[in-house]
């Protein structure tokens, strides 16, 4: 299959670099010729000699070398080979493909080239996540890119999660299939395996109302917005969302199934027909009390008389209920809104419901409604302290702790 084929194989800043050593050998193996092209990123991790050594072919490097221009060209160099492989790439050259910057000769190059092109991602599990890398990922995709991983496991940081460059042999049989598939007159990329691809996220959000006769309820000042922000977040890492949202007045997130309820015992039924789900995120302001009865006709003032008594009763605890569920998500957070003793009250909150995280957040100040929280993330490992974010931020940073977790081997 790969005998006689022309690979341009372009290698960029990652510290996995040493790996398109063997799968430059491999290729060779295999029967293909291999002309390789280093950024200077790569080159600080991989030098030209080991490179030139092994693909038996010169290295190319320079946008602006005379000779190189004189001998080849660069435009010449982009029409030359069957495929074009990006191993590793990083981040950064993923994004500048995304954009079609060409400020070197590997970004030029891919830019000028009409051969099919294939990518083997490697980078920190937390930049693979990073919605800019999630969405450039999805534009090259959409182009006919070709993606190879990345891989979960152990990372160069000493942490683990989805970003490690696939194994050469992966990548020679991707780059074989990748050929299969141009000759057949077959560009356009598989669909793009995300870190929770394959997986169900349940989320709730939003307050619950709680009637107290048809037309006056019991409720809070929940916005809906960091619940939401977390569902959207975890769609976009690839998981199939189910959001159980009491009443709000924001958009839903992209990509999300909505399930629209009213009160605590509607949003608890509605979670428990959503089952089963890998992952549960109870961000809602569950209402802990209910009217012992709800009155069927409007209570009305009674000149004279007392205001009517409004007796309360217990609703159920959804994320408790999830927690000790026979069909239990394997990773169960919970939220603690807390006006006190913040950490100390979310790490009993955690033993009580019997879930695996609580994301603690202070509620004293202008948190309920407002764009940014402050949390604490409280787990079995211990208490993490997140600086003051964006909803948005803090809802991308979870789903990407959320991604590791779920994925790591
Ligand atoms: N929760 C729930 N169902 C309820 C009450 C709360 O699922 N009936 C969930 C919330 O979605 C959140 C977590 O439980 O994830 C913590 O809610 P919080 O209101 O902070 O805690 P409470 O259980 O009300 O405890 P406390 O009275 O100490 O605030």
């Amino acid at each position: 299959m790969l005998a006689d084929k022309r690979i341009l194989l372009v290698v960029s800043g990652s510290v996995s670099a040493y790996k398109a050593l063997e799968l430059i050998r491999l290729l060779r193996k295999a029967g293909a010729r291999v002309t390789p092209v280093l950024t200077a990123g790569g080159a600080r991790f991989v030098t030209p000699h080991a490179l030139q050594a092994i693909a038996g072919e010169a290295v190319h490097q320079d946008l602006w070398s005379l000779q190189a221009e004189a001998e080849i060209g660069h435009i010449r160099l982009a029409r030359l080979p069957d495929l074009v492989a990006v191993v590793p790439a990083s981040a950064d050259l993923l994004a500048k493909m995304a954009h079609g910057l060409a400020d070197d000769l590997a970004t030029t190059l891919l830019l000028a080239t009409d051969r099919p092109v294939l990518v083997a991602p490697a980078m920190n599990w937390a930049m693979w996540g990073h919605p800019a890398t999630v969405a450039n990922m999805a534009a090259l995709a959409a182009r006919g890119v070709r993606v190879v991983g990345p891989a979960v496991g152990a990372m160069a940081e000493a942490e683990s999660g989805p970003g490690r460059l696939s194994e050469p042999a992966e990548i020679l049989a991707a780059i074989e299939a990748a050929l299969t598939a141009a000759g057949e007159g077959l560009l356009l990329a598989p669909p793009l395996a995300l870190p929770l691809t394959g997986r169900h996220a349940l989320v709730t959000s939003g307050p619950t109302h709680e009637p107290i006769d048809p037309v006056r309820y019991i409720a809070n000042r929940s916005s809906g917005q960091q619940g939401h922000a977390i569902a959207g977040a975890l769609a976009a890492l690839g998981a199939r969302v189910t959001l159980v949202s009491g009443p709000v007045t924001i958009a839903d997130p992209a990509g999300v199934a909505v399930v629209r309820v009213q009160s605590a015992r509607e949003m608890l039924a509605a979670c428990e027909a959503a089952l089963p789900a890998e992952i549960a995120v109870c961000a809602a302001a569950v209402a802990d009390w209910r009217t012992a009865r709800e009155a069927g006709q409007k209570l009305k003032k009674v000149p004279g008389e007392p205001p009517p008594p409004l007796e309360l009763a217990l609703n159920p605890d959804i994320l408790a209920t999830l927690s000790r569920h026979a069909r239990r998500p394997a990773l169960v957070v919970g939220f603690a809104a807390e006006t006190e003793t913040v950490v100390e009250n979310a790490m009993a909150k955690r033993q009580r419901k019997g879930c695996d995280w609580i994301v603690a957040n202070d509620v004293s100040g202008d948190v309920m409604g407002g764009a940014e929280n402050t949390v604490h993330l409280v787990s079995a490992e211990g208490v993490e302290d997140w600086p003051r974010l964006p909803k948005a931020e803090v809802a991308r940073r979870l789903a990407a702790r959320i991604a590791r977790a779920v994925t790591a081997p």
